[in-house]
């Protein structure tokens, strides 16, 4: 190739100009440059790093000590918080009764954080009677108008109604609380129920009426209308009770003017000392055309003329086929005599005599709890039942309709009807009666309740 072949490149290099040239020194001197930078210098620890890469089970301990002083920190926050809270939230209640206030403590009557009243204050209050038991309390506006509870119970008894409340009532050394919701919502008329649960104030106002300047206090009234009913009792009011002859003269037995010792209730759980003798047992036995022959039965002397009445009116209707009295009045000897041969028998069929008490016990009273103590019921038979006293045979016969049909016009309830034995404590007993008076006979029957139940309403 020859020399002159090459000259365009030199021609070419020696064209860079000078701003060119100047760049690309630039550059040149700034690679020297970076070339003289010392690599960059490593951080230095710190003193605290250092200490703990030399003490590392000492930081440990630190460490630890520090989480825990936090952790305590903030649960003391938490807990003076929520302490703070509470305290704020347990003031005492300002209940007021119309001018009088009453600062009552938090915890005397907010109860697993229900709201409670004292109704005995109430009922001071609003004027209305009191009566009540160990258990039981009951507060009357009038025979129609009232509301009862029973201690810890999860109903209560609004007029003629069973109802369920929310909470219980708490019945104690003559103090009735009552849930201040069911009471607020019980009562209809006649009283205002304020209450601020965010200040803890109640106010209960008895509201009035004013006509012609003269100032009445509105009728207090109770209603059953916001609650779950469980049953209620009929009203006898209305009810004509026809007889198959006259009964004038037997009316005052039939319907005694004051029932209340003819409610007496005798069960397991309500017995009678072994001493115990009706008061009023009449001297007379009851007729032998309407008993069992060879031995007098004895009853009452109010239900003794009752019954007299009801089973002459069952021979009228029935003529023939009228059931007649087995069993009346048994002292407490009698039903011991009686309980034992009981047993025995089924001791003679192998049972223990704890298996043949369990046994016994479904039919029978121990001692003490037979209600035929109390001279207040009878047993029935017919002439054609040949194996004793039983449900299947006693069921077939006209007497068993009859009495079914007709007892409470007399003032007698089937004592043991068939679908109470969890609460009546025995087996049912189609040809036990027990008198109690028309009116609870009328109640029970028309209501379908068993005496343990109707007794809950009044
Ligand atoms: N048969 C009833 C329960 C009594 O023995 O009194
Ligand atoms: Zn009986």
């Amino acid at each position: 190739m020859k020399k002159d072949d090459m000259s365009p490149i030199e021609s070419k290099e020696s064209e860079l100009n000078s701003a060119e040239l100047q760049m690309l020194q630039s550059s040149l001197a700034e690679q020297e440059d970076r070339s003289n930078i010392p690599p960059p210098e490593r951080k230095k620890q710190s003193k605290l790093v250092k200490f703990a890469k030399k003490n590392t089970a000492l930081t440990v301990i630190i460490s630890v000590f520090v989480t825990a002083l936090v952790a305590l920190l903030v649960f003391l926050c938490v807990y003076m918080a929520t302490g703070l809270a509470n305290g704020k939230n347990k003031r005492d209640y300002l209940f007021t009764f119309g001018e009088e206030e009453i600062r009552i403590k938090y915890e005397k009557i907010v109860i697993d954080e229900v709201l409670y009243i004292d109704m005995n204050k109430l009922a001071q209050y609003a004027e209305l009677s009191v009566s009540g038991s160990e258990n039981t309390m009951k507060y009357v506006v009038s025979d129609e108008q009232y509301i009862k509870f029973t201690n810890e119970s999860e109903y209560a008894i609004i007029n003629a109604t069973k109802v369920v409340i929310p909470a219980p009532a708490i019945i104690k050394n003559g103090t009735c609380l009552v849930p201040y919701d069911v009471i607020s919502k019980a009562v209809e008329t006649g009283i205002e129920f304020k209450s601020d649960r965010a200040k803890h104030t109640v106010s209960i106002t008895r509201l009035t009426y004013t006509v012609e300047d003269v100032t009445y206090n509105e009728d207090i009234t109770f209603s059953s209308a916001d609650f779950t009913a469980v049953s209620a009792i009929q009203s006898t009011s209305g009810i004509t009770f026809e007889y198959n002859a006259d009964v004038t003269s037997y009316l005052q037995y039939i319907v005694p003017e004051d029932d209340t010792p003819y409610l007496m209730l005798v069960n397991p759980q309500n017995p009678l000392s072994e001493s115990f003798v009706p008061e009023n047992l009449s001297e007379t036995p009851l007729p032998s055309k309407y008993t069992g022959q060879g031995e007098l039965y004895y009853l009452d002397e109010c239900a003794s003329e009752a019954l007299i009445a009801m089973v002459a009116a069952m021979y009228r209707d029935i003529p023939n086929n009228g059931a007649y009295v087995t069993s009346a009045y048994r002292d407490y000897q009698y039903q011991v005599e009686l309980f034992e041969e009981y047993i025995n028998g089924y001791i003679k069929k192998g049972y223990t005599r704890d298996a043949a008490e369990a046994e016994v016990l479904k039919t029978s009273a121990r001692p003490g709890t037979s209600e035929h103590q109390s001279g207040l019921c009878v047993d029935f038979i017919t002439s054609g039942m040949k194996n004793g006293l039983n449900n299947t045979d006693f069921e077939k016969t006209a007497a068993f309709k009859w009495l079914s049909d007709n007892a409470y016009k007399y003032g007698f309830i089937l004592r043991y009807p068939e679908n109470k034995t969890h609460i009546t404590s025995y087996s049912y007993e189609s040809w036990h009666y027990r008198f109690v008076g028309r009116d609870a006979a009328t109640a029970i029957y028309f209501s379908d309740l068993c005496l343990e139940e109707y007794l809950e309403f009044i």
